[in-house]
């Protein structure tokens, strides 16, 4: 990287800062860029909580606005007073968008595309401003179990099987028709599953891991066999850093970490590091729409722009996320009260008696 890149004095706009990713990424540009600005636009669903930057927040560096990113007027102010946008607010967790679909087109085609308008007005008015979107590997839908050399690359077509990877399908689809359509500055990265600090505890390694520090069992969706590939959040991090600064315009890059593992394979893992049995597990029905395997080939993001993988490594990558857990307990606990209790109560049966059954 040239040094003139590194001294651009940004203001970041991000959206979603207050989530499990958005907050990882606050983090990590205070480190890696201290001499940005950042703000932070999040309008504090479940998923989104204040405390996750409570060590970060302070400093004329950093301002949190609390707001909904389909609100146009404050988009279009809060765009106009950033250098560019770092767009990761959305609904989130599969199983909920099953429940309900509706929250899902709104914040992530409606809130998407509300973005899109606005920084194409202010970008184009100034001639500047960059739009790096998080879309998922998702988008792509499953890749079947018997052929475990094939992975998704960025030409691979898009075939969404549930409304939370539908919902970020058209909005991934939106991100490029702007590019495509006025020439907007924009960069889409399709990434694997995360795993680190501050993720919520409805996603399957906080869930498991605060469910057995509390010797509740786990539920594990049908025989466990669906495939995922894991990457450390500060990997993430680091690719959407090198995509915003040296992404060429209008490129979509996969980010992945190598990480295969069954969801069987994770929950033994988890068990193994907790000190647990296999009569921990509970077998739950399947989720509906299931999808078998993920796999990402990161090779485009890899030679274009010399980003590597290096926080991901298991089993130490997945030791270090279990510690922060038993490290940060007051943390989960206060998360997993109220709200989030009484949904998950209804979803799952969580919570109830000695042992979670
Ligand atoms: N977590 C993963 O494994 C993963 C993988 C690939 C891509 N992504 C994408 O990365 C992004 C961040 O994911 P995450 O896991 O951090 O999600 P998260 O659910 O932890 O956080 C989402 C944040 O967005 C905020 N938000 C939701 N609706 C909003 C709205 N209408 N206006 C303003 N803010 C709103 C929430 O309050 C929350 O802080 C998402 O776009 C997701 O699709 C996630």
């Amino acid at each position: 990287m040239t040094d003139t890149l590194l001294n651009v004095d940004r203001h970041l706009l991000i959206t979603g800062g207050c989530g499990f990713i958005g907050s990882n990424f606050v983090r990590f540009i205070r480190a890696q860029r201290p001499a940005w600005r950042i703000t932070n636009l999040d309008s504090l669903t479940e998923a989104g909580n204040l405390q996750n930057l409570a060590d970060v927040a302070v400093g004329e560096h950093y301002r949190f606005i609390k707001g909904n990113i389909c609100d146009r007027a404050l988009v279009e102010r809060l765009i106009d007073e950033c250098t560019d946008i770092v767009h990761l607010a959305a609904e989130t967790h599969v199983d909920r968008s099953i429940m309900d679909a509706g929250p899902f087109v709104q914040t992530n085609v409606v809130g998407t595309q509300t973005i899109l308008d606005a920084a194409l007005k202010v970008f184009k008015a100034r001639s500047s401003g960059r739009l790096v979107f998080a879309s998922t590997d998702e988008v792509y839908g499953s890749l079947p179990l018997d052929t475990m050399s094939e992975r998704f690359t960025e030409d691979s077509p898009l075939r969404p099987n549930n409304p939370y990877s539908a919902s970020k399908a058209a909005a991934d689809m939106m991100v490029r028709a702007y590019h495509e359509t006025f020439a907007l500055d924009c960069v889409v990265t399709r990434c694997c599953n995360n795993f680190g600090p501050n993720q919520f505890p409805e996603k399957v390694i906080p869930l498991f891991v605060t469910n057995l520090l509390e010797g509740h069992s786990v539920p594990l969706y049908g025989d466990g066999k669906n495939v995922r590939d894991w990457i450390h959040v500060e990997d993430y991090c680091s690719a959407l850093l090198a995509v915003l600064e040296r992404g060429h315009s209008g490129a979509t890059y996969n980010v992945g970490a190598n990480n295969e593992r069954s969801n069987l394979e994770l929950t033994h893992e988890l068990l193994r590091l907790l000190g647990c049995g296999p009569e921990m597990v509970r077998h739950v029905p399947d989720r509906l729409g299931h999808d078998l395997r993920y796999a990402i080939d990161a090779g485009k993001l890899e030679c274009e722009l010399g980003w590597q993988a290096e926080r991901s490594a298991w089993p130490a990558a997945l030791e270090r996320t279990v510690k922060w857990y038993q490290d940060n307990e007051s943390w989960w606990r206060a998360v997993k009260s109220g709200a989030y209790k009484d949904y998950y109560k209804r979803q799952y049966g969580l919570f109830e008696g000695e042992s979670g059954e």
